[in-house]
């Protein structure tokens, strides 16, 4: 007699979202997986942001934090980001990590866009990739 199957509780790669990242102009909550980047999240929802390294060290994709706090497990660069912006909630989006529920805008120049809906609708549902971010 053959085994049951195994219900799927969560379809998508990796470990099931335990945080949720807004984007000020997109305002649908994105899940956030453990150890995921902000900008790893924003990606994951068919949304780009400009960047540059992705290492922390040029400070193009600077955000700024609104709500929540963020870590950094890895070194960026204090060029990058100063321990004095640091201190007024700027963020390097390629590198911190959210450490609660965290909220984010992000300044025009730095160009919020959908660049894959699919991804978008299915990360954050059909009403989310009908949206232009703000
Ligand atoms: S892209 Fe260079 S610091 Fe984030």
């Amino acid at each position: 007699m053959a085994a049951a199957p195994t219900p799927v509780t969560n379809p998508s790669p990796g470990p099931a979202p335990s945080r949720t990242l807004v984007v000020r102009g997109i305002d649908v909550p994105i899940p956030v997986r453990d150890g995921e980047t902000v900008l790893a999240a924003i990606y994951r929802a068919g949304y780009a942001v400009r960047a540059g390294c992705h290492r922390g060290g040029c400070g193009i994709c600077t955000v700024q934090v609104v709500e929540g706090d963020v870590d950094y497990p890895v070194t960026v660069c204090e060029q990058a980001l100063p321990a004095s912006q640091r201190a007024q909630g700027v963020a390097l989006a390629c590198r911190a990590v959210p450490v609660d529920d965290v909220t984010i805008a992000v300044a025009p120049e730095s160009r919020l866009r959908c660049i894959a809906p699919l991804l978008t609708r299915l990360v954050l549902g059909e009403e989310a990739a009908s949206r232009k971010p703000a």
